[in-house]
């Protein structure tokens, strides 16, 4: 069972990003949490990027590489009908993740354009929001 992490744009940049809203862990932080929560149970891939085509053409090539896929889209998530689109051709599962709730926020945050074509999306929890992601690609594996 392979999972595969994408994460969009600025992302990088958790641990100094707002911390206010985002903390003050590292994205390598996060990696090694869901790492160590998968120990044994799934294999873990954990990308990060700041081009809007890349992580496009990671969610096409992701029916070749992964059972699921867990995404944090980060700004391209109310912007990308690009993304969306890919998701939604895509056969692979993907999970919408965000480090915040994002429906507690900005107007312009609340609506999600990958959200109709991901499988479910979990927000609000912070670092947690990504092992919460990965008990959910486990649980729809194991649902099969
Ligand atoms: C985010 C929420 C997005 O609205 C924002 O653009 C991000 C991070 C989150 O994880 O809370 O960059 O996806």
């Amino acid at each position: 069972m392979k999972i595969l992490f994408l994460n969009g744009p600025n992302l990088n940049l958790l641990g100094q990003r707002q911390p206010e809203i985002y903390g003050t862990t590292t994205l390598a932080d996060i990696e090694a949490a869901v790492r160590a929560q998968a120990e044994g149970r799934a294999e873990i891939e954990f990308r990060q990027t700041n081009d809007e085509g890349k992580l496009v053409t990671w969610i096409q090539d992701a029916a070749s590489t992964a059972d699921v896929a867990v995404i944090n889209a980060a700004g391209y998530t109310h912007t990308s009908v690009a993304l969306r689109d890919a998701i939604a051709a895509s056969d692979v599962p993907v999970i919408e993740i965000h480090l915040s709730n994002i429906h507690a926020r900005e107007e312009f945050r609340h609506t999600s354009l990958i959200a109709p074509v991901c499988e479910g999306q979990i927000c609000g929890f912070g670092p947690n929001s990504y092992v919460l992601g990965l008990e959910a690609a486990l649980s729809l594996k194991s649902a099969e």
